[in-house]
């Protein structure tokens, strides 16, 4: 009878290992279903930050603060005065020499990079277009974030005012001033 009581004592044993070992087994598959359950909702939260990205764009927005209504009361005169913030890297005149930075003259509506001999940024010279009145402001509010990567390492000008009136200034930089807007 003890050796039968042993017995039965073993089989309960066992059959307790094998209970461990299969719940395990079903809880380690409960989990894993959890685990995919998480990583979809982390897909889910991630649609949601491109509409960020939109609202991002509203930011821009701000950025590109016209500046063709200030064109026509703007000053020249000023305009040379902030130019003083552009002096130490470009100059203006024609044929005058690159700096730092390359020589503006003829600017206004003119293909980007156009400076021959002036070794610009890949990102600069590959960017394209031309310079427009509004893309040369958007340019000057922050040139890094105009041209991420271009090596003019100039703050920006953040009034809208300052840059229509130094906008205008290097308008006349030309023998024939492209047309105002
Ligand atoms: C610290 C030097 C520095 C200052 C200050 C600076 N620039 Fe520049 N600028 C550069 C350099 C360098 C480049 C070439 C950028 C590149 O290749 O990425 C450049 C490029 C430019 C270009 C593009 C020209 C082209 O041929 O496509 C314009 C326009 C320009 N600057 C205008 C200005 C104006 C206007 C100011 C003053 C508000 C100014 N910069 C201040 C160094 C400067």
């Amino acid at each position: 009878m003890s050796g039968l009581e042993v017995n039965k004592i073993l089989a309960s044993i066992i059959l307790a290992l094998i209970v461990v070992k299969v719940i395990g087994h079903i809880s380690d598959f409960i989990v894993d279903v959890d685990n995919t359950e998480i990583q979809q909702t982390a897909y889910k939260i991630e649609v949601p930050e491109s509409v960020n990205d939109v609202s991002g764009s509203d930011s821009k927005e701000e950025v590109t603060e016209p500046i063709s209504l200030l064109l026509a009361s703007a000053s020249v005169d000023k305009g040379q005065k902030n130019f003083k913030k552009c002096s130490a890297c470009h100059t203006y005149n024609k044929e005058g020499a690159n700096k730092v930075g390359p020589n503006l003259w003829n600017l206004i509506n003119s293909p980007k990079a156009k400076v021959e001999g002036f070794a610009y940024s890949k990102e600069l010279a590959e960017f394209g277009g031309r310079w427009g009145y509004e893309e040369l402001a958007q340019f000057l509010y922050k040139p890094k974030e105009y041209i991420k990567g271009t090596k003019m390492n100039f703050g920006g000008l953040k009034k809208v005012q300052d840059r229509a009136d130094l906008v205008l200034f290097l308008r006349e930089q030309s023998d024939s001033p492209a047309p105002l807007p």
